[in-house]
């Protein structure tokens, strides 16, 4: 067998497009990105979502602040981002520097306004099964699996990794659309047991080819989200062995970060809706 492969960069320029149409509509939206110090992978990730933004409409504000920036002034920062009536969704890039607590910058920008959905109103509404704004990636995920198709319901689904980023608020939505979800993380003690007995299987630790081909169900769909760059280049998760097991399976790249992007720009654009009432 060999998995089909869910195109994220076609499915991202659709959701795109939809996107550009309905910015146009509404008139104005505006998404302001913040990015603290010169971690270079952050600088890659703000400078896609820019020109994703820009080509869609968004007047993107690019806010970019110098590594040593008290924390003070990264907290009035966001409280001036809250108040400005051209922003309608704000983002902090993260990691943020060791000295400034992301827990305090997170929490600090407005639930409404908040389009990475990391504030705990927004976790909370996911949560409950209310959700508003939901975290990017496990939303481009979720949007993958119905464009091809695959309906969690009833299913088994494995997730790989618990941050509050990807694994959890993924498990969330797994679970809302009624699959049986098992989370995986570092201490888990048999991984490959919990992987083979997966229908859907969502990656996203950081481990190059921690998944493989032995432990996948065969025509299980597989979500590479994990990313990690190496001497050879960029490697996702999943191991290139598992699309000849696999029923549906993420490219790496042109899989789950694209999506991701088009992800951020719907928020944005439901961000803009939700203030306009
Ligand atoms: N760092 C890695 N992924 C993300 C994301 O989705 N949003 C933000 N703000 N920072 C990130």
């Amino acid at each position: 067998m060999t998995a089909v492969l869910m195109d994220g960069k076609a499915l991202a320029a659709k959701v795109r497009a939809d996107v550009a149409r309905d910015v146009a509509a509404l008139g104005h939206v505006g998404l302001a990105t913040v990015l603290v110090g010169d971690d270079p992978a952050s600088h890659v990730y703000i400078a896609a979502k820019h020109k994703a933004a820009t080509e869609a409409g968004i007047d993107a504000r690019d806010v970019r602040l110098p590594a040593d920036t008290s924390e003070e002034d990264v907290l009035a920062l966001v409280d001036r981002l809250n108040h400005d009536d051209e922003v309608d969704g704000i983002l902090v890039q993260l990691p943020l520097p060791g000295h400034l607590d992301e827990t305090k910058v997170t929490y600090a920008v407005s639930p409404a306004k908040d389009v990475d959905g990391f504030h705990p109103v927004n976790a909370g509404n996911l949560y409950l099964g209310t959700p508003i704004h939901v975290p990017a990636t496990p939303s481009g995920c979720m949007e993958l699996l119905a464009a091809y198709d695959v309906d969690p319901a009833g299913k088994e689904a494995v997730v790989i990794g618990r941050s509050e980023i990807v694994g959890r608020p993924m498990a969330m939505l797994l679970m809302h659309a009624n699959a049986t979800v098992t989370v995986c993380h570092s201490r888990t003690r048999d991984l490959a047991a919990h992987v083979s007995r997966a229908d859907i299987v969502v990656a996203a630790v950081g481990r190059p080819g921690i998944v493989n081909a032995e432990m996948v169900k065969p025509g299980a769909a597989v979500l590479d989200v994990g990313l990690t760059r190496t001497d050879e280049g960029i490697r996702g998760d999943v191991d290139a062995s598992v699309a000849s097991v696999a029923g549906h399976l993420t490219p790496m790249p042109g899989g789950t970060g694209p999506m991701t992007i088009a992800c951020l720009l719907q928020s944005t654009l439901k961000a803009a809706r939700y203030r306009r009432g």
